[in-house]
């Protein structure tokens, strides 16, 4: 696989849509429109690669081995393998789930968090370009998912969508996640009062510099970002829901198995732990 690749497809695996692109490597931009598929209802690992396979077909690159691959998933993924399934299929707890698409597809592919890679796009394109401190970015969407970058260096795997509210017993992401409005029928100023628990909540723990907010609603962050007082900046992701896209894809011209940590291409070495 090529280190030199100027462009690569991202897919993004989510608890509601697969959606997939090709991306230009330099500057981050979709080459071609964006393909989203449903996620099969229960997202059993053999119905998202016939989804994932169809997003390929769609996008003509199904027989293109030569241009990286990177695919994003909604779970704690270590080593090519899913730990966790918070909004998919409970196949997916300890399944080696980078190797079953890499069968399934016939290719090599790169296998991360979905909020990680969302996290390196805003990182290497976006809104984290050049802030140095810890930038927490989180999703919000059928699940909260969160990448936190210190200094530029990824600290994968984060999870901060499961932290629980005290005398409530559920994660965070039941109770504030986009997910949660919808169901519960909120206001903007209803959901906003969630979002400033969490989000309160969440710069107690870590004392960022910086929020970034992705995930589709991030394109109606004008109606609930300024209703949030908090002490820390917080800002729309630029890449919207297209983030988890563009970092799936940014990660697959590392040409690394192993994931994020172990990047050895120049562009995100400099920027990445080993
Ligand atoms: C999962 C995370 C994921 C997030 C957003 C959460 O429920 O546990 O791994 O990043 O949803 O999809």
């Amino acid at each position: 696989m090529s280190a030199n690749a100027t462009r690569a497809v991202g897919v993004d695996i989510g608890g509601t849509g697969i959606k997939g692109a090709v991306v230009d490597l330099s500057t981050g931009e979709l080459l071609t429109d964006r393909i989203k598929v449903p996620t099969p209802r229960g997202a059993e690992p053999d119905d998202v690669l016939g989804a994932v396979r169809e997003v390929l077909q769609r996008l003509e690159v199904s027989d293109a081995a030569d241009v990286p691959l990177g695919v994003a998933f909604p779970a704690i993924v270590k080593n090519g393998r899913t730990l966790s399934a918070a909004n998919v299929s409970d196949s997916w707890i300890d399944f080696e789930a980078e190797t079953f698409f890499e069968n399934g597809l016939g290719r090599q592919i790169h296998f991360a968090n979905d909020a990680d890679v969302a996290g390196v796009a805003e990182m290497r394109y976006g809104a984290a370009q050049g802030r140095d401190g810890l930038v927490i970015l989180t999703t919000l969407g059928t699940g909260i998912g969160s990448a936190m970058i210190y200094n530029g260096v990824l600290i994968p795997n984060s999870e901060l969508g499961h932290v629980h509210r005290a005398k409530h017993g559920k994660d965070a992401e039941a109770w504030a996640a986009y997910s949660a409005m919808e169901r519960d029928e909120l206001s903007w100023p209803e959901w906003a009062e969630r979002l400033q628990w969490y989000y309160s909540h969440i710069e107690f723990l870590f004392s960022p510099d910086l929020f970034i907010v992705g995930g589709g609603v991030s394109k109606h962050s004008d109606k609930f970002l300024p209703l949030l007082d908090l002490k820390t900046d917080i800002v729309p992701a630029v890449h919207r829901n297209n983030a988890g896209i563009i970092g799936a894809a940014a990660l697959a011209l590392a040409g690394e198995r192993r994931g994020i940590l172990d990047d050895t291409t120049e562009d995100l070495a400099d920027r990445t732990a080993h």
